[in-house]
């Protein structure tokens, strides 16, 4: 598993992007999630991949009783102390991959942008739904198949993606090959891994999650408004979302 937030290069450039209030996660991926979220009030939540905690504050205000943030990257769960702490909140440096080590049961389990990085998304599931009590929710996004599928050809001197009268189109590849997905994001090198979404739907069916509402992120007109680029969400989506109940 790679850790790559604690790459100083990469946190210090991916902090100051998430600085600014014009980013994707502001105008596109942060109001779907919380659509998604009902009130936490008297919740048990715990967040994977919580980064510096923004959902774990934002359960806390709500009212959730206890709330654990689970991450790979020391320097995140620092900033997460620093910037989103509360007497209920509990900040644990831990690879989502050994949450089977996590003795309590929640209401929700949240995740925001992280399953992605996860090479075994059904050991994931599998150990989610062992930590949630029965009719409890998980809610989680990541980067959407149609946006991780691509394996880029050696030749770099192919377009990958062109514009022609107002639409991006963009090369598509490999969308049925799972697997990992080796790609430039402020530094070289990072392993993202790539699932259809056949595969990840199937994932939870099997793992007894029922599926309650399925999201393709989108722009709406107020959102091209403040960053015209993100009417390219409407050609090709960012990000999914899933909201699925244990049963
Ligand atoms: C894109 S950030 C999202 C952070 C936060 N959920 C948010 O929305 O602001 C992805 C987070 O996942 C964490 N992460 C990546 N791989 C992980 C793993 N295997 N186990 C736990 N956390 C991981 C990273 O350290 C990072 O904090």
């Amino acid at each position: 598993m790679q850790n790559i937030y604690d790459n100083n290069k990469f946190f210090n450039e991916y902090i100051e992007m998430r600085n600014k209030d014009i980013n994707a996660n502001n105008l596109i991926e942060k109001p779907i999630f919380l659509s998604l979220l009902p009130c936490l009030k008297d919740k048990k939540v715990l967040d994977l991949g919580c980064g510096y905690g923004d959902l774990c504050k934002l359960a806390d205000t709500d009212g959730a009783t206890k709330i654990v943030g689970v991450d790979i990257s020391k320097n995140m769960i620092d900033l997460a102390i620093k910037t989103n702490s509360s007497n209920k909140i509990k900040y644990i440096i831990k690879p989502m991959e050994k949450i089977n080590e996590i003795n309590e049961k929640f209401d929700f389990v949240l995740s925001s942008l992280a399953f992605h990085y996860v090479e075994n998304f059904d050991k994931l599931i599998k150990d989610i739904a062992k930590l949630l009590h029965k009719d409890g929710y998980l809610i989680f996004s990541q980067e959407h198949p149609v946006a991780t599928a691509f394996i880029p050809p050696k030749n770099k001197n192919i377009d990958t993606k062109v514009d022609i009268e107002n639409k991006r189109y963009y090369l598509l590849s490999d969308y049925n090959n799972n697997g990992i997905r080796t790609v430039h994001w402020n530094i070289d090198g990072v392993k993202k891994y790539h699932r259809n979404i056949s595969t990840i739907i199937n994932t939870l069916i099997d793992n007894g999650l029922q599926i309650e509402k399925v999201i393709e992120s989108y722009a709406d007109d107020e959102t091209i408004k403040l960053e015209p680029k993100y009417k390219y969400q409407n050609d090709r989506p960012y990000f999914l979302f899933i909201k699925a109940k244990l049963l």
